[in-house]
């Protein structure tokens, strides 16, 4: 097993030589493990302005923690009621990215989000947007405890990540598995443009398939972060881009399968967050929650 310096040092060079070069589709590397497609791209929309309903609108600074180079556009919608946006990532070519899209709105800051070179309550929002996931296991809570420790009293702030092998994402992966071997069966070609985004990646395989990624679950964040900060789960999204790809396609009502997709999480954001595939975790700091040391 690699040291922790050096799997941030891998993932560090991922960003800065691969996921953060443009693709030739216009689109950065990265997003291969987004489902662009036009039949997908109003459900995708309205996933990423969920967050809006969970951070305060306005402020005088958000942390953007891991923020990439804000790729989408509505990124840029978290940050338009604060004075200024903080990016913070340990990605230089990040920043640089960034800084294209956001100018003189933005401050940008090279560092660990396991270590936040920012000082307490500082922050009236904050979003962290699949990040965490690339810290060694045993310093997300640490991360956590940043994030939380930077935020303001009445500041609100939303971390998305993956689960680890969620329920549901389990059982369709397996209507998946079922669906490739009709395709052989029928000599059809399955999909595998993208690329599945493993829960684990070890440095070995990393060149090959992307960088390291380690996930937790639901009861993991809930046992270890929850008894350290008042967190709530709700839907980010509930499927993965694999489901999307599969059974997601133009010519067999996919956009509304996906409009009733998009209800079914709005009416179940706890449970489909939980068990889903991409929780949407909101903390916010009150007055009169302490934080003690675990
Ligand atoms: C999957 S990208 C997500 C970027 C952006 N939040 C988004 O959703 O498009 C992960 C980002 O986290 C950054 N990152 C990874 N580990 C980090 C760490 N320990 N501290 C700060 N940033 C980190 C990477 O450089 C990369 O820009």
């Amino acid at each position: 097993m690699l040291p922790d310096a050096e799997i941030k040092k891998q993932v560090r060079e991922f960003y800065n030589h691969v996921g953060w070069q443009g693709a030739s589709n216009g689109f950065y590397q990265n997003a291969i493990y987004e489902d662009l497609r036009p039949v997908s791209q109003e459900y995708i929309h309205k996933c990423h302005l969920r967050l809006l309903r969970h951070l305060n609108p306005s402020g005088r600074y958000l942390l953007d923690a891991g923020s990439g180079p804000i790729q989408y556009p509505e990124y840029l919608e978290y940050s338009r009621g604060y004075q200024r946006r903080v990016c913070a990532d340990i990605s230089l070519v990040a920043l640089q990215e960034a800084r294209k899209r956001i100018g003189t709105h933005g401050l940008y800051v090279v560092c660990d989000i396991a270590s936040l070179p920012f000082k307490a309550a500082i922050f009236d929002g904050m979003v962290s947007l699949h990040t965490i996931h690339h810290l060694p296991s045993d310093e997300h809570l640490r991360a956590y405890q940043e994030l939380y420790r930077t935020l303001a009293v009445k500041g609100t702030g939303v971390v998305v990540n993956g689960w680890d092998n969620p329920p549901l994402t389990v059982l369709t992966d397996f209507c998946i598995r079922l669906v490739e071997r009709l395709y052989a069966l029928l000599r059809l070609q399955p999909r595998r443009d993208i690329p599945r985004q493993p829960s684990t990646t070890t440095t070995s395989q990393a060149q090959a398939r992307g960088t390291f990624v380690r996930k937790h679950n639901a009861a993991w964040l809930q046992a270890e972060v929850g008894r350290l900060m008042p967190l709530s789960i709700w839907c980010w999204r509930s499927v993965s881009v694999r489901f999307l790809r599969t059974f997601i396609h133009p010519r067999f009502a996919g956009k509304t399968l996906l409009k009733i997709l998009y209800w079914k999480e709005e009416l179940f954001p706890h449970f489909l967050g939980k068990y889903g595939q991409y929780p949407l975790i909101e903390m916010e700091k009150s007055e009169n929650k302490v934080m003690e040391n675990p």
